[in-house]
């Protein structure tokens, strides 16, 4: 892959290798984000996405390699500074579960509690602005046990945009959603990302999905980059890992199994489990 030095990008990860209990996840990985646009990684599950993610949060750092997002060397930053970092990122994980015991309302207005000396008055308005764009601004009073797994998806994303983030972050955001709540989700990914001017990541391995939100794709395969483009360019491609995966394939490049002994050997001497 071609050096990163994309300066319009909001994102760059630098030849970026990651070790992780002596796996190698990532080897000298570069690709760019694009400023302003919906942008989807994808590839086979334990490719190496959420990684990603952990990497541009700073949860994890390189072994070798750099990350950058805006004019920030991420790998540098320490204490408060990495405070005032986070905060201008929006993430939304895989399992991120709202506070049970706490309403809609008190969800959302955590990190504007936690994070802003604003007055409550004011909390009150941002927050329900917020709950209007995902459409519950009525479930306001209502817990979380109370509403479907689909809303509760919206409200954590009512949560991770209220200090309105340059940088949305999006783990898995579809998984086990229904038909309705997953149209709801993609629209509101891309309602979010334009309204706010905000730079958006989608991590999935939903191909289909994608195909319909997002404005750039990165493919991960195999500890790298392996393909960049449009939807429509990338469903072109003739690379074959790349139709594999696009056309979601059990079979070719991309092997099904997890990297394991092998299986006879490992029953032979006793040690499967
Ligand atoms: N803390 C860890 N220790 C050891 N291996 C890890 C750790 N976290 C992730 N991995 C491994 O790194 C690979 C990539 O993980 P991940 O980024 O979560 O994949 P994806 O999100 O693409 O499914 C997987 O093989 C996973 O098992
Ligand atoms: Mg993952």
């Amino acid at each position: 892959m071609l050096e990163s030095t994309d300066r319009a990008a909001a994102i760059t990860l630098n030849k970026v290798t990651v070790r992780l209990g002596g796996r190698l996840v990532l080897e000298d990985l570069s690709l760019d984000i694009p400023r302003g646009k919906v942008t989807a990684v994808m590839g086979p599950s334990g490719a190496g996405k959420t990684t990603i993610l952990r990497l541009i949060t700073r949860q994890i750092r390189p072994e070798t390699g750099t990350v950058r997002v805006g004019e920030t060397q991420v790998n540098q930053l320490k204490g408060r500074e990495l405070g005032r970092f986070r905060r201008n990122l929006g993430v939304l994980l895989q399992n991120g579960a709202l506070f049970t015991d706490l309403t809609c309302f008190d969800n959302v207005a955590l990190p504007l509690r936690e994070h802003t000396d604003l007055p409550e008055t004011l909390i009150r308005r941002l927050v329900l602005i917020k709950l209007q764009t995902v459409g519950l601004r009525g479930a306001a009073e209502m817990y979380p046990r109370e509403l479907s797994g689909g809303m509760n998806r919206r409200i954590a994303m009512a949560r991770a945009m209220a200090l309105d983030p340059d940088i949305m972050l999006y783990d898995e955001p579809f998984a086990g959603l229904d038909p309705i709540s997953l149209g709801v989700s993609l629209r509101l990914i891309r309602e979010i990302n334009d309204a706010q001017d905000t730079t958006s990541v989608v991590i999935t391995h939903d191909v289909d999905e994608v195909a319909r939100l997002a404005d750039h794709c990165h493919i991960i395969a195999d500890r790298q980059l392996i393909a960049s483009g449009s939807p429509a360019e990338l469903a072109e491609s003739d690379h074959e890992l790349i139709r594999q995966f696009m056309g979601g394939h059990p079979d070719g490049p991309v092997p099904f199994h997890y990297p394991a002994p092998d299986l006879a050997e490992q029953m032979l001497a006793g040690q499967a489990r």
